[in-house]
């Protein structure tokens, strides 16, 4: 089994992994980032939606969102928190690998590092394909992820978190040279403590934009975070975008 396929990994971290904090600040990020503006009626491809922190919020301001992601714990989370607010998600379970909808969407977004899982590269390339082959001409690609360079200088010592009813215990490990990204969770509440990690593939910005090239994305830009700065020494989060052939202006 891969780590992603690990259902007990999504449903006992679930409220580490996705707290309420998170889904705040995504939606403040869908109501105030220019990467993010959407005219209402826009299809939108959340590719490993999972709860649908972006999902839900981009519904609200009117797009028609299809949410993807393998899990059904997940899936189930989103359908719950978009009949909450109000609005409703085409939810699609299937892996990212396989899912593709000829010339379907305006937007695909793939956030909270949602994007290298996996260990073979040419796996993360036809992910690319398939987001690629779904896009309208014009359509756009938009990946959040947390890059080499941001991990390199802020990263890597473990961290023990106080949470709701019990402890965190956070530790990262750099896998291959700065190839892969493991970080291990201790989950301690009482006297029961889970484990867990997850895993992804580690990119610069520049081996980023060169997958999208690669993959046929054309005007390939990096942002260094949600307000559409530069991806520089101050940069927060590694944030690529890339279209289908021109941009309808
Ligand atoms: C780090 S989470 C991010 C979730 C969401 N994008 C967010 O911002 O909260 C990664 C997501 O990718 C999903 N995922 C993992 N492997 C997948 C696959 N092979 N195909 C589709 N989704 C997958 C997971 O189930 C999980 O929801």
């Amino acid at each position: 089994m891969e780590w992603f396929e690990n259902e007990a990994l999504w449903v006992d971290f679930s409220d580490v992994l996705f707290s309420a904090g998170r889904a705040e600040e995504a939606r403040a990020r869908v109501a105030s980032s220019p990467l993010l503006r959407v005219p209402a009626g826009s299809a939108v491809l959340d590719l490993g939606c999972g709860p649908g922190a972006y999902a839900i919020p981009l519904a609200e301001r009117g797009a028609e969102v299809t949410g993807v992601d393998l899990s059904a714990a997940l899936l189930e989370r989103a359908e719950t928190g978009a009949s909450d607010a109000g609005v409703e998600l085409r939810l699609v379970r299937a892996d990212m690998r396989e899912f593709a909808e000829p010339d379907r969407f305006d937007l695909a977004i793939s956030m909270y590092t949602s994007f290298g899982l996996f260990a073979d590269h040419d796996e993360n390339m036809r992910v690319l394909r398939n987001v690629l082959a779904s896009l309208k001409p014009g359509g756009r690609l938009l990946i959040d992820l947390y890059g080499k360079e941001i991990l390199a200088r802020d990263g890597g010592l473990p961290k023990i978190i106080d949470i709701e009813g019990g402890t965190l215990i956070v530790r990262g490990t750099i896998l291959g040279d700065w190839e892969r990204f493991r970080d291990d969770f201790i989950l301690v509440r009482g006297d029961r403590a889970r484990t867990a990690f997850v895993e992804h593939t580690l990119y610069s910005a520049f081996e980023l934009k060169t997958m999208l090239v690669e993959a046929g994305f054309t005007d390939v830009e990096c942002f260094g975070g949600f307000d559409a700065e530069p991806f520089d020494n101050h940069a927060r989060r590694l944030i690529v975008r890339g279209s289908r052939g021109p941009v309808a202006s």
